[in-house]
């Protein structure tokens, strides 16, 4: 039988809570398609800081690194300043395991009630591949004068032709397994280098390596109208790390609320584990109520599993979490239709058929 390793974060706030019905539909699935996984679960994030000043010791960074596959929950608290846990933990992880691909899926369920009046399943699916190791987020700028009348501080994006061009690679070889279509969302007529290395690399692939994938260009400004107005436009999107955070909140929001949306940081080398999380955070104003929607975090582990070439069961489980769906009369809060556990115990009861 196969046996895959997992590291389980759940973090802080709603993270365990989501993270443990993954886990109960993980029980299902292994038992239906013949697999088995070992886990071992940290305790990282505020608790753990907290107690002990640790956010992410290099002992356990190590262990993690031997992982097949890391399922994480949310990291992020307001007892903690913002931004240690963020970037020590979430961050790191992204950035030392060369986790250079963030995917996040945007597809409207059916059934699903959409903020967007009239919008209807066929004309909402699209993938976007968000760049998640440089760009905003290096954290490369300083600060002068600071707390003065003077100061002055700056933050730098970073964009190297090998992390965009090794991201673009991947967003049109998505396409190609899709509707052969790809949109590049940047900022080119403000962010004049950047942009224009981003525009140079997305047209270059594409011409030399990709001639049959339509090619899209589309600033992110532009992109936020379109997103709402006619989604149908997108297939695979491919983008920067920052307007790559905007805009898919925006797409949770159309497909349904933050309770759905998943994703996968994935290192497509297989040098260090992927990891698998929700796009939201840690709610800390519904953590310990039983108001969050566990579907984001079930349709993430769906991803873990294609990930792990279980692409069976990752169907069943996101064909499950679809169903379940359809029987929630809101996508999280008290007015859900049962508790985040009740919900995770339907999706495994559908799993285990
Ligand atoms: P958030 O995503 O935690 O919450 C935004 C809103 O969405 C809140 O009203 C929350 O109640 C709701 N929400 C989130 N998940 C939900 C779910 N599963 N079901 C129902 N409703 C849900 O974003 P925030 O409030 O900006 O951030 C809170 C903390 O989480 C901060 O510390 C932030 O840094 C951190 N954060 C972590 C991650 C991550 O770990 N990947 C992502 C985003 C934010
Ligand atoms: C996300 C989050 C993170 C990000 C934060 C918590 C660092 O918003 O996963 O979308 O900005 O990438
Ligand atoms: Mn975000």
């Amino acid at each position: 039988m196969t046996t895959h390793h997992l590291a389980i974060i759940g973090g802080d706030g709603v993270g365990p809570e989501v993270t443990a019905q993954a886990l109960k539909v993980l029980d299902a699935a292994e038992q239906r398609f013949g697999f088995s996984t070992t886990r071992t679960e940290y305790d990282l994030g505020g608790r753990r800081y907290l107690a002990s000043g640790e956010v992410l010791p290099d002992s356990v960074m190590a262990e993690l690194d031997e992982a097949d596959a890391i399922l994480l929950g949310a990291v992020g608290t307001p007892e903690v300043p913002p931004g240690v846990l963020e970037r020590g933990l979430l961050l790191k992880l992204r950035f030392a395991f060369d986790q250079f691909v963030n995917l996040r899926p945007v597809k409207l369920l059916p059934g699903v009630p959409t903020p967007i009046a009239g919008l209807t399943p066929d004309r909402c699916d699209m993938v976007i591949v968000r760049e998640n190791t440089e760009g905003m987020y290096v954290g490369a700028g300083g600060s002068l004068f600071h707390g003065t009348g003077a100061e002055v501080a700056t933050q730098e994006s970073l964009n190297t032709r090998h992390g965009v061009e090794r991201v673009i690679r991947d967003a049109f070889a998505r396409a190609q397994n899709r509707r052969n279509h790809l949109t590049l969302v940047h900022k080119t007529n403000v962010l004049n280098f950047a942009g224009d290395l981003w525009m140079r690399t997305f047209t270059e692939v594409g011409e030399a390596d990709f001639p049959d994938v339509e090619r899209d260009y589309v600033h992110v400004d532009a992109m936020c109208l379109y997103m709402v107005t006619t989604p149908e436009r997108f297939d695979v999107v491919v983008t920067d790390n920052l307007f790559g955070d905007i805009v898919t909140d925006l797409g949770a929001a159309v497909q349904g609320g933050l309770g759905l949306a998943a994703s996968g940081n994935l290192n497509p080398t297989g040098a260090h584990p992927s990891m698998f999380e929700p796009v939201h955070g840690s709610a800390p104003d519904i953590a310990g109520k039983g108001w969050a929607n566990p579907v984001a975090a079930v349709l993430s582990l769906s991803m873990a599993l294609d990930h792990l070439d279980h692409a069976d069961a990752a169907r069943a489980v996101e064909d499950a979490a679809a169903e379940v769906l359809t029987t929630m009369t809101a996508m999280g809060g008290p007015d859900m239709g049962g508790s985040t556990d009740e919900l995770g115990d339907r999706i495994a009861a559908i799993v285990a058929g």
